[in-house]
């Protein structure tokens, strides 16, 4: 099947060109003026943006978590991210205590091979590193599965220790597979959790407030310090402070393989969203900061200490004791509401796989705070070329998946819960305005999303080999 998209603005990380785009079977067949329509199916682009689909390399979709569940799977997830011109991500699969690495693959595969929508990878999340576990590492490379994320944080529960770690890195480097982490210090949070709800200080800003920017500021120089020693390259998740950009940056300035990640809701919200009578909503790990942080990561981003913009989306209903309506059904998991009398128990993680891009359009590149090709460098050609997807994902040009979105500059609409397909009672962007709006998403040639017709189905994704030693970028 042929597609021919006429006279679109089309935008790569380098470039923003006049042009038409032809896919066919799956692919970007031609890049040119005045392509013949030749039998192809024709829409036309004039006056709109052509994208690559983004890809979110940070995503929780159906992770037990928090005395829960991630309230989407790897169906609702990826019909949320297609709306918001999201076309493929990478998961964390997350080894239970005792389970071998082909165990835990196979565990995610049973979770999403049947439901997933989009094109998916996945990262191998290590808890448990026995002398077996470590020899496995590499294997997964074997199978396209070249990255691994530890947790420094979480402790009693993900948190490895710095030995762990350092095994990890140097065995994962060999491979020339990248290891991830998420960089909090968890020893120091825990003893600062069990003194403030030992003194009875438990609203949610107090998840804030036992999480300090120190804390994520020491593991991320100590994560960079041990990835220069063992000579692997690092990828820190979920950057929140400039502290923490501060050290990715000392390390990438003595020419470490480091790099950093931050997520769409750690440039818009703080500390006071927390102090909020619905604060429970906005906790995550590591948390919202300050306006200042929020300022910092626009720089980090801007000056590329930071290299990618994910979500880490991680979503549970606000009130997991009222059921929602998802696809005509009644939908309900137990959610934020465990943690009612201590924000020790509220599950961590937000939402974001859908308002990523829509966010940052409408209030990054529209409020000339990112430019329209840094949107697209660090929301799909980044997180391709890190994670061993490109050229196959993350721009236009001949020969890659014809993963487009065709993008209306002009289109409004008032965002929030209702507006929005991922499946959870809230939004965090609940009544921001948007102007500029995916209105139609492509995955391989597939036209998926059509304004507001879904046209995806369970099963047509593809599960993605990735490649080991990709760039660092
Ligand atoms: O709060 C968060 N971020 N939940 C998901 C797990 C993680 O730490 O990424
Ligand atoms: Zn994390
Ligand atoms: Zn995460």
């Amino acid at each position: 099947m042929k597609t021919l998209i006429q006279n679109g603005t089309l935008v790569t990380a380098s470039d923003t060109f006049q042009a038409d785009l032809l896919m066919a079977d799956g692919k970007i067949a031609l890049l040119g003026r005045g392509l013949p329509a030749d039998g192809a199916q024709v829409f036309d682009a004039r006056g709109k943006f052509v994208l690559p689909g983004g890809i979110d390399v940070h995503t929780h979709l159906d992770l037990p978590f928090g005395g829960t569940k991630a309230s989407d799977d790897f169906y609702s997830g990826h019909k949320a991210a297609a709306f918001g011109g999201t076309t493929c991500h990478l998961d964390f699969a997350m080894q239970s205590k005792g389970e071998t690495l082909r165990q835990t693959l196979d565990n995610w595969h049973k979770k999403s091979d049947a439901k997933a929508v989009l094109d998916y990878g996945f990262h191998v999340g290590i808890t448990d590193l026995t002398p077996a576990v470590l020899a496995e590492i590499p294997t997964l490379a074997a199978e396209g599965v070249t990255s691994i994320k530890l947790f420094l944080a979480y402790k009693n529960v993900l948190q490895v220790d710095d030995t762990t770690f350092f095994k990890s890195l140097l065995q994962a480097g060999e491979a020339g597979m990248l290891t991830m982490v998420h960089a909090e210090n968890g020893d120091a949070i825990q003893i600062l959790v069990d003194k403030a709800v030992a003194e009875g200080r438990v609203a949610p800003e107090w998840h804030a407030l036992t999480r300090p920017a120190w804390a994520e500021a020491e593991a991320t120089m100590r994560a960079v310090a041990l990835a220069g020693m063992a000579g692997a390259p690092l990828y820190v998740v979920h950057v929140t402070n400039g502290m923490a950009v501060d050290q990715i940056a000392y390390g990438r300035e003595r020419g470490l393989n480091v790099m950093g990640e931050t997520c769409v809701q750690y440039f818009f919200f703080s500390l006071d969203n927390l102090r909020q009578p619905d604060g429970a909503k906005w906790v995550c790990s590591p948390p919202m900061r300050t306006a200042a942080d929020n300022a910092a990561l626009w720089d980090a981003i801007r000056g590329n200490q930071l290299q990618v913009i994910s979500t880490d989306h991680c979503p549970f209903l606000y009130d997991g004791t009222k059921p929602i309506m998802y696809e005509g059904r009644p939908f309900s998991l137990p959610g934020k509401e465990l943690g009612r009398s201590s924000f020790a128990k509220i599950p961590n993680g937000v939402p974001g796989i859908e308002d990523r891009m829509l966010i940052l359009w409408s209030h990054g590149v529209n409020q000339g705070r990112l430019s329209l090709n840094r949107l697209v460098e660090v929301c799909c050609t980044n997180p391709a070329k890190i994670f061993g997807l490109y050229p196959q994902k993350g721009t236009l040009a001949v020969g890659s998946d014809a993963d487009v979105v065709i993008w209306d500059p002009a289109a409004t609409r008032t965002y929030g819960v209702a507006a929005s397909h991922q499946r959870t009672d809230y939004n965090l962007y609940e009544g921001w305005e948007l102007r500029g709006l995916p209105e139609k998403v492509f995955l391989r040639g597939n036209l998926l999303v059509d304004g507001d017709t879904w046209n995806g189905e369970p099963g047509g994704g593809q599960w993605l080999r990735r490649g080991a030693h990709a760039p660092i970028v």
